[in-house]
């Protein structure tokens, strides 16, 4: 495994029978600590105001094939099952959620705000960043085209991110819009015919050699000076919250009416400082058609932490009515990455336990399992000893471990229904009756 779980407890025992590439596995700390990024996911999600779906982890291979672009394709985990039908495991969510709304989209009231948090796969090439498997929120809002709701998904995101202690120095929103760029490219001489290969030669730009990205621009029909002008816009960023020297360097016509609207919509929502336009973001799927943005850590050394944008068509392509939308999904494993470095990830997650109960007598002992049960029914985080012992100090270190707020120790008291209850963060021990021990304890 390429990136271990930042607070993985396994051991790197070599076994002829290892876990897949790019793959985790999730020790008792790993899965508390997903849990603690799912759980914040899920509460973001729906003080926004979405509501939680999911759909099967497999799904027709040519559901990926219609529009997500070749990029996702090539990277498929796909098989056949028995009766020869083409599957293929979820590299992403969005053509399952479009075939969702596709299938009941008349029944479904106006705005559609769902997320989701499924895991993924994608063959990649297992690196910083990237696995095999990976798990993925998605928020998306359907169903109307304004730019308040491209707004409103990223400050979800944005919401998130503050969540987690993540502030506006580390964390940017780069955003982009790919009608602009078009008017762009347009106004710099390429044709319609043109456009999609432009758009890839884009999202290429700093994979490739400057050469190799000038005689692709020159294919597109540009020539030197305006590829040099293309390169120039596509490497500017503008702050959000002030489009002025946008509109100086790029023009004042229709290029900027899609950015102004939205621009507009991130200052009513208080999160332009989170923010700035950059045209370089084009984003590898190919179903996009408007705002497209990305989430990045500020030093640049992580790859993107989320990515997202509007896709007006897919849901029309997948046979439903034409249905704009527009959402994001942020991966676990970029997420993690930040948080760990920035100080972030708290230590431990592991849930902690309300009692841990042992026998100090013989006596004590048979009751035991009569109070843990007790405590559990009365809704409490209750755990005991298999032990009994008459020193109490090892079992209480058993009790640390449990991260016990209180330890309950069963000696011979237990005949006239009295225990020894020690608080495990003062070291202060009281006697207590057994029956009060469902109540009163546990509320300060
Ligand atoms: P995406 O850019 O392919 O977009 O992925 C979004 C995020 O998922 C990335 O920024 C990254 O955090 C995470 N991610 C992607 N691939 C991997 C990987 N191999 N390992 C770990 N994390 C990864 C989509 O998936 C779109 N369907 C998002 C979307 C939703 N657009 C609209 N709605």
């Amino acid at each position: 495994m390429t990136e271990p779980n930042p607070k993985s407890e396994s051991r790197s025992t070599k076994s002829p029978l290892q876990a897949p590439k790019g793959t985790r596995d999730f020790y008792p700390k790993d899965c508390a600590w997903r849990q603690y990024i799912v759980d914040a996911w899920r509460r973001v999600s729906i003080r926004n105001g979405f509501e939680q779906v999911d759909g099967p982890i497999f799904e027709l291979l040519d559901l990926y094939k219609v529009k997500s672009g070749e990029g996702i394709v090539s990277e498929l985990f796909h098989f056949q099952d028995r009766g020869e039908r083409d599957l293929a495991i979820r590299p992403e969510f969005t053509p399952t959620l479009a075939r969702m709304v596709a299938a009941q989209a008349n029944s479904l009231p106006k705005p559609i705000k769902w997320f989701c948090t499924p895991n993924l796969c994608r063959a990649e090439k297992p690196q910083r960043g990237r696995l095999r498997e990976f798990w993925q929120w998605n928020a998306d809002v359907l169903g109307s085209d304004l730019a308040i709701a491209d707004a409103e998904v990223i400050f979800v995101a944005v919401d998130f991110l503050q969540e987690m202690g993540l502030s506006p120095q580390q964390v940017r929103v780069k955003i982009s819009h790919r009608q602009t760029v078009r008017h762009i490219l347009s106004k710099l001489g390429v044709i319609d015919e043109k456009m999609d290969d432009a758009f890839a030669l884009l999202d290429r730009r700093d994979k490739v050699e400057p050469i190799e990205f000038t005689n692709g621009a020159a294919k597109l029909g540009l020539d030197p000076d305006r590829v040099a002008r293309f390169d120039q816009i596509c490497r500017m960023k503008y702050a959000a919250g002030n489009l002025q020297a946008m509109r100086e360097t790029i023009g004042i016509g229709d290029e900027l009416s899609d950015i102004e609207a939205l621009d507009k919509e991130l200052i009513s929502f208080g999160i332009s400082e989170w923010c700035e336009y950059d045209l370089g973001i084009v984003r590898g799927l190919a179903y996009y058609t408007g705002t497209v943005f990305e989430l990045h850590e500020r030093t640049g050394v992580e790859r993107a932490m989320a990515g997202g944008g509007r896709y007006d068509k897919l849901i029309e392509m997948f046979g439903g009515p034409a249905t704009p939308a527009v959402g994001f999904g942020m991966g676990d494993v970029v997420l993690s990455n930040v948080l760990m470095d920035k100080g972030l990830m708290p230590e431990d997650v592991t849930p902690r336990a309300d009692a841990f109960i042992f026998g100090a007598t013989d006596l004590g002992a048979t009751k035991v399992a009569a109070l843990t049960a007790q405590l559990r029914r009365a809704g409490l985080h209750a755990r005991f000893s298999y032990k009994t012992t008459r020193n109490a100090g090892k079992l209480l270190k058993d009790a640390a471990t449990a991260k016990a707020r209180y330890a309950i120790i069963l000696d011979d008291g237990v005949e006239g229904g009295i225990v020894q209850v020690k608080n495990m963060a003062t070291g202060e021990q009281v006697e207590a009756q057994i029956s009060d021990l469902a109540s009163g304890l546990w509320s300060h």
